[in-house]
């Protein structure tokens, strides 16, 4: 076989064969295929797709890239989720305690931020303490006591999608629906979990700006985990503002205490979303026999505490300081607290959710390169929600800061990400659909 074939196979809008797929990766990750190779064929899959066999037969090729990881001694059904990245996204930090709290076993690796902000990584160690580079060994034994672990992802997982990713960053070619979905996809496989909820991200601060977009996006990926046995269920919910009110790594493990505190009400974004997921992570565990009993576990483990105390659990065996659980403010000390009003009156209409993410990360809470390093304490907090009144004096966020050198810029940005009207505008749904 020659790439270059294979390329031109790809272009011309031909269904790849599964031998072809697999040699094309085995190939790229042994060095055999060169780096613009792969990229003209991943740009090729960009404007040409591929079919469900072939995305199916994508994930297979990445996921024999590398090692898998064999959670069969655990007990019960292995349950993961995955987000595919919005602003302020703290789900998993609530998510996966509770879901331990009902009985579930979370068993998950987590990767570092790829764009604007911190992953969950990041954000546990924003905990003083924290270590999640830790042996797999000792990962088990951490969910084998508390039914719940976060680990980094180790080298070994799925080579094949590390380094196809670093070209897509750098040619363009990221937003490609079966690129994504099996980059995803082969990740939660290689990491053993039994069943997945995925949470689909629509909007502005989302890979995907339309909701037919992340319909197809969502079905490709439930496709490719029914088609390799693992039960699936994504969720499609809305990314054109900042989830919770908290973006920066510490600020949203803070929030995330505070939600397992009881201290976030029902209604809140967060909390809608993270309950819908655990929901669902309960359902595919067989945990509970529908939604309404799923959601009362959830409820009761949140009420009583026993959300809280698995975190605390988590971390405590993770190396972190558990103080933060009653302290959560240790997290966010900074300098510096900065207000930023509009100047203007009105309802909040429109959010652009990338630039508060941008704004964010210009004040240390995300990498502009791999090598930058994040400042755990510092983002900022929204104060208004789409749909809400803002005075024209009113902070509509506070900058957490640091470093001063870019708090103007990123206060300018928080200030252009917002839209104001003068009715309030329609109500917008936070959950749009769930695909099984
Ligand atoms: N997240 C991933 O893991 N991979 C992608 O391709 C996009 C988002
Ligand atoms: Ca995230």
């Amino acid at each position: 076989m020659r790439a270059v074939d294979l390329i031109l196979k790809k272009k011309s809008g031909e269904a790849m064969t599964q031998p072809e797929i697999a040699w094309l990766v085995d190939g790229f990750v042994k060095g055999a295929v060169p780096d613009y190779q792969m990229a003209a064929w991943m740009m090729a899959v960009c404007f040409q797709g591929m079919n469900q066999a072939e995305t199916a037969a994508l994930t297979d090729a990445m996921i024999r890239s590398g090692d898998t990881v064999d959670l069969s001694a655990l007990p019960g059904v292995k349950v993961d989720k995955h987000s595919t990245g919005g602003v302020g996204d703290t789900t998993t930090l609530v998510v996966a305690p509770l879901v331990a709290a009902c009985g579930g076993t979370v068993a998950k690796m987590s990767g570092r931020g790829l764009g604007h902000t911190g992953g969950t990584l990041d954000k546990l160690e924003s905990i003083p303490g924290v270590n999640i580079e830790i042996p797999i060994r000792r990962f088990f034994e951490i969910v084998h006591k508390t039914g719940l672990c976060v680990m980094g992802q180790t080298e070994t997982l799925v080579p094949a999608d590390r380094r196809m990713y670093a070209l897509r960053d750098v040619t363009g070619t990221v937003s490609s629906i079966p690129l994504i979905a099996s980059s995803v996809m082969s990740k939660k496989i290689a990491a053993g979990a039994d069943a997945i909820v995925l949470d689909v991200k629509v909007g502005t601060g989302a890979f995907m700006q339309t909701i037919e977009e992340a319909r197809t996006l969502a079905r490709a990926m439930v496709d490719i985990g029914t088609h390799m046995g693992r039960r699936t269920v994504a969720i499609i919910t809305d990314m054109n503002q900042p989830l919770g009110m908290a973006v920066g790594n510490g600020l949203e493990v803070r929030e995330a205490i505070e939600l397992l505190s009881g201290k976030i009400p029902e209604s809140d974004p967060l909390y809608e979303v993270s309950m819908l997921l655990a929901a669902h992570m309960l359902l595919l565990a067989g945990l509970a026999a529908d939604e309404a009993e799923a959601r009362e576990k959830l409820r009761r483990a949140l009420q009583s505490g026993a959300g809280l105390e698995k975190l605390s659990m988590m971390l405590l065996a993770l190396g972190g300081d558990v103080a933060c659980i009653h302290a959560p403010d240790m997290l966010c000390a900074v300098r510096e607290k900065l207000p930023v009003t509009l100047g203007r009156a009105g309802y909040v209409s429109a959010m652009r959710a990338e630039r508060i993410g941008v704004a964010a990360q210009l004040l240390g809470a995300g990498r502009a390169t791999k090598a930058d390093r994040i400042d755990p304490a510092v983002g900022l907090v929204m104060h208004k929600r789409h749909g809400m009144h803002v005075a024209a004096d009113e902070p509509i966020a506070t900058l957490y800061v640091n470093d001063p050198s870019h708090a103007a810029e990123a206060a300018e940005l928080v200030r252009r990400s917002v839209t104001l009207s003068e009715q309030a505008p329609a109500h917008a749904p936070m959950v749009y659909d769930v695909i099984a």
